[in-house]
């Protein structure tokens, strides 16, 4: 039987005859396990559940990110990723962020309802002009975009990991803020979104005990393998209890990532071996490397094979944006009749 955990484990929210799923990920690098287990993993989950958007969001990308080839590359990889872990095209959309051009008109309209210190206050944006990125307007703004990408969709529930609590926060501010300002009290435009948060995988350490971050350095990619993710694996850091000694695994962070991949049971195992004394992080990281390797195995084959076929993925992609605009445009209607912008065409 196989050790894997590969459901979720909370239930699936109520009220889902009016549910749409919407979220986003960045093309900024490549994808890691952070990303998998914080919210691709439930994006993929409910799917097949729910109308869901899932978009590339290279729009935002650029806040960061302006070297034309690897925005191109990146993108191609998370659109791969998404379809060879399990995506599937028939049930949701997948689509780029660009090839929506209306929510950047959104976000527009949104910008006239935010105040510019409540921007600077963002956690995300403070944390990156910390690391000594430019602040540009575009990185200012980025969660107001954020929020066009949700709404323009009528998003009601947005699967992302913890780091995004605040946006998804100013999301359902800035939608009450336009439902107030421009709706009829009964016939508000937007619903208010709820982020989709799973507490066991809400912030994925890294090899370090941070969180997992292409901007730390410290991540282990979806893809990696043979000796370069082995490297990785054996680099993560841990206290310096010699083998034989009992080790409390709630304060190791291999362990804390072995419980991503293992069931409940398999954890117990573990666990036990870690207080008994006589199981070193060595073992640990051996087992970890092994469940990385079943767990991500045949999804790694058709990755490669996916991106040996570009013009496959865009297809899909195309067709998903087609789809996302047909919505976007549906809503940016309504939203332009309801703020007075005239349209004479
Ligand atoms: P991005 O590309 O930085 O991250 C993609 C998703 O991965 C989650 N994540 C993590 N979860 C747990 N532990 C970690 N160590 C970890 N690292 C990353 C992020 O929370 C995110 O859910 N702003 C979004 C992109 C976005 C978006 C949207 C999301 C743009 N528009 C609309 C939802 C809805 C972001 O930073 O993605």
């Amino acid at each position: 039987m196989s050790t894997l955990a590969t459901t979720l484990e909370s239930p699936t929210p109520e009220s889902a005859a009016t549910t749409t799923v919407v979220s986003g990920v960045q093309p900024s690098g490549e994808l890691h396990i952070g990303n998998y287990f914080g919210a691709i993993r439930q994006h993929l989950a409910l799917h097949s559940q729910h109308p869901a958007y899932y978009f590339i969001v290279n729009y935002h990308a650029l806040t960061t990110l302006h070297d034309r080839e690897a925005l191109r590359q990146n993108t191609l990889h998370v659109a791969a990723a998404y379809l060879a872990l399990g995506f599937d095209p028939s049930k949701a959309h997948l689509f780029l962020q660009s090839d929506v051009p209306e929510v950047t008109e959104l976000a527009w309209i949104f910008y006239n309802l935010v105040p510019v210190s409540r921007l600077e206050l963002g956690v995300s944006y403070k944390e990156k002009i910390d690391r000594g990125l430019t602040p540009n307007a575009g990185l200012l703004n980025y969660p107001v975009l954020q929020a066009a990408d949700i709404l323009i969709y009528g998003g009601s529930l947005v699967p992302v990991g913890a780091d995004q609590r605040q946006h998804i926060e100013m999301t359902r501010d800035i939608a009450q803020r336009f439902n107030h300002t421009f709706c009829p009290e009964d016939d508000p435009l937007f619903p208010i979104p709820e982020p989709y948060i799973l507490d066991n995988v809400a912030i994925v350490p890294g090899l370090d005990g941070k969180k997992m971050s292409k901007s730390y350095g410290n991540t282990i990619g979806l893809f990696d393998e043979g000796k370069a993710l082995k490297k990785k694996v054996m680099s993560i850091v841990t206290d310096s209890t010699p083998l034989e000694a009992p080790k409390d695994p709630d304060e190791d962070n291999v362990f804390a990532l072995i419980t991503l991949f293992a069931d409940k049971a398999k954890q117990e195992e573990i666990a036990a071996a870690y207080r008994a004394g006589g199981y070193g992080y060595g073992h640990a990281k051996k087992a970890l490397l092994g469940m990385i390797n079943t767990y991500f195995g045949d999804a790694r084959e058709r990755y490669h094979d996916l991106m040996a076929r570009p013009d496959y993925i865009l297809d899909i992609l195309r067709e998903g944006g087609e789809n996302g605009r047909a919505q976007a445009q549906q809503f940016m209607e309504r939203v332009r009749e309801v703020t007075g912008l005239l349209t004479t065409y």
